[in-house]
C-alpha cells in the first residue's frame, strides 16, 4: 500500500489518474446542488469536527461529492469500495490526492476487498457509513475495533434487512440509521432514478425503437412505476404484472394494462422485471414469447429472470452485442437476455444520475449529522421525517421551484378541532 504523507495510507490503482477523476467529480457536482449547499453550511458549522469516519461505498463521482461534503464538515474519511467491481479508479486517485484514505481498486480479489474493509476499520473510526452491511458485519467480529465506534448509517435495502436481522437476534451493538427508507429516496431514487436509468440501459444495450412496441413491466413498486412511466414516454404500450391488488389498481388508474404474466408473455416485445422476487420470468413464459423478445431485470438480485431455466431450454447461446446474449430455442425463436439478468441499469448503463444521488447523499449527510448530535440506543433507527422534508425543500429550491407556505390562519385551522 502507498503512504500518502499527509494522511494515513491508501491503496489505489494509479495516482496519475487523479486529474481525470477531479474533472469527472466536478461534472457530477454540477448536478448535485443540495449537497453543495450542505457543504457550504458544514464548512461554516463543522458539525463533524475531528471525527474519524470509515465508509464502505461504491467509489464513484457522486460518492466523491459526499466525501468532500463530510470532510468540509471537519471529518477525516477512510473509504473502501462496497463492491469489488464498482470502483472508478480515477475517482479513487482524485480522492487520495485530496487526503482521503482510499482503499479501492477496480477488479480487486475478494481477499483484497476484505483487506480494504479491514484497513478502513484500522483507522479507528468514530462512525461508519455502510452500503450493504459488510463493514458493520466485519466490525461485529472484532470487539476491540467495535468498542470505539459510536454508530453508523446504512444506505441500501439489503443492508437494512441484514441490520434488522442482527437487531432481532440481539447481535447489533450500534445505533444504525436506515437512510434507505425515506419518502424522498423512494420517490427520487427508486422511481425516477431506476425508471430513467433502466430504460437508458435497455436502449444502450439493444438500440431498439420502443415506440409502438409492448413493454411488459413486472412489479409496480416505485421502481416498476418509474420504468412503466418512462417506457410510455418513449411511445410503448405498457403492460404491468402484479400480485398486490392495490399496486395493480394503481397501475390500472395510471393508464396501464394489467395482465397475468401468462397472458403478457406472448404479447411482449421487451420485458423488464422489478419485483424483488424470484422466477418472475420462467420456462412456461419463455415457451410462448415472441421471436426476438428482450429480457432485462432491474430488481436487486439476478433471480427475477430464471436464467438457469433459460439456459436449459436454449440450444445455443451467443453474445451478439455488448451486454446482450441471444438464446436460440429448439423451435428457432431467439430470446435476447440483457446483462445476464443482473441489475440492468448498473450493468449496462451508469446507475442513477448524479441529480438523483444528490438527494440520496444529502439524506446520508444530514442523517450522519443527526446521529452525531443524538444519543441513540443500539438498534435500527429511521431518519426523522423533518430531515426528509428538508432535503425535498432544498432540492426544490435548487431546481428554482417555489411553493406556498401556510398562513397563520391556515396553520391554526389545520391544528385545531375547534371551529
Ligand atoms: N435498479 C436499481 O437501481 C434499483 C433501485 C432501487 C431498488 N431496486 C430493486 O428493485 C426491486 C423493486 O424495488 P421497489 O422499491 O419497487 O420494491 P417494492 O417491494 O415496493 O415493489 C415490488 C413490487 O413487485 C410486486 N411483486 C412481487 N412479486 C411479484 C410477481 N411474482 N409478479 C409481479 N409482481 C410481483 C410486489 O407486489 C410489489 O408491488 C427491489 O429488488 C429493489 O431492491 C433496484
Amino acid at each position: 500500500m502507498h503512504v500518502n504523507g499527509s494522511h494515513n495510507g491508501y491503496d489505489i490503482a494509479d495516482p496519475a489518474l487523479s486529474d481525470q477523476g477531479a474533472r469527472r467529480i466536478a461534472w457530477a457536482e454540477r448536478a448535485m446542488p443540495v449537497l453543495g449547499l450542505l457543504r457550504r453550511r458544514f464548512a461554516n458549522e463543522r458539525p463533524l469536527d475531528g471525527l474519524v469516519l470509515a465508509a464502505c461505498m461504491h467509489v464513484t463521482t457522486e460518492t466523491a461529492a459526499l466525501v468532500r461534503t463530510l470532510t468540509a464538515a471537519g471529518a477525516s474519511l477512510h473509504l473502501a469500495a462496497s463492491n469489488p467491481l464498482s470502483t472508478q479508479d480515477d475517482v479513487a486517485a482524485a480522492l487520495a490526492q485530496e487526503g482521503v484514505g482510499v482503499f479501492a481498486r477496480q477488479g480487486v480479489t475478494l481477499e483484497e476487498y476484505a483487506g480494504h474493509l479491514r484497513a478502513v476499520l484500522d483507522a479507528r473510526p468514530d462512525y461508519v457509513l455502510d452500503d450493504g452491511c459488510d463493514l458493520v458485519n466485519l466490525l461485529h467480529s472484532h470487539p476491540a475495533l467495535l468498542a470505539g465506534v459510536r454508530g453508523g448509517i446504512e444506505e441500501t435495502t439489503t443492508g437494512v434487512l441484514r441490520l434488522r436481522q442482527m437487531a432481532a437476534d440481539g447481535a447489533l451493538r450500534l445505533p444504525m440509521v436506515a437512510v434507505n427508507d425515506t419518502a424522498v429516496q423512494r420517490l427520487v431514487a427508486n422511481r425516477h432514478g431506476t425508471g430513467q436509468s433502466t430504460l437508458d440501459a435497455v436502449l444502450r444495450a439493444t438500440g431498439v425503437l420502443l415506440a409502438g412496441t409492448t413493454v411488459v413491466v413486472a412489479g409496480y413498486g416505485p421502481c416498476g412505476h418509474g420504468i412503466a412511466e418512462r417506457a410510455r414516454g418513449f411511445g410503448a404500450h405498457v403492460v404491468v404484472t402484479e400480485v398486490d391488488p392495490s399496486r395493480a389498481l394503481e397501475a390500472v388508474l395510471d393508464g396501464h394494462r394489467v395482465l397475468p404474466m401468462a397472458a403478457a408473455a406472448p404479447a411482449g416485445d421487451v420485458f423488464i422485471t422489478a419485483t424483488g422476487n424470484r422466477g418472475v420470468l420462467r420456462a412456461e413464459h419463455f415457451a410462448v414469447m415472441k421471436d426476438g423478445a428482450v429480457l432485462a431485470n432491474s430488481g436487486h438480485f439476478d433471480v427475477e429472470v430464471d436464467v438457469v431455466a433459460l439456459a436449459e431450454v436454449s440450444v445455443q447461446t451467443q453474445r451478439v452485442r455488448a451486454f446482450v446474449d441471444e438464446h436460440l430455442l429448439a423451435d428457432g425463436r431467439r430470446l435476447l437476455l440483457v446483462a445476464e439478468g443482473r441489475l440492468v441499469n448498473l450493468a449496462a448503463a451508469e446507475g442513477h444520475p448524479a441529480s438523483v444521488m444528490d438527494v440520496s447523499f444529502a439524506v446520508q449527510a444530514l442523517a450522519l449529522e443527526w446521529l452525531v448530535g443524538a444519543s441513540l440506543a443500539p438498534g435500527v433507527h429511521e431518519v426523522p421525517a423533518a430531515l426528509d422534508r428538508e432535503v425535498a425543500r432544498t432540492k426544490l429550491a435548487a431546481l428554482g421551484t417555489s411553493l406556498d407556505t401556510l398562513t397563520a390562519e391556515q396553520d391554526r385551522y389545520l391544528s385545531t378541532w375547534r371551529a
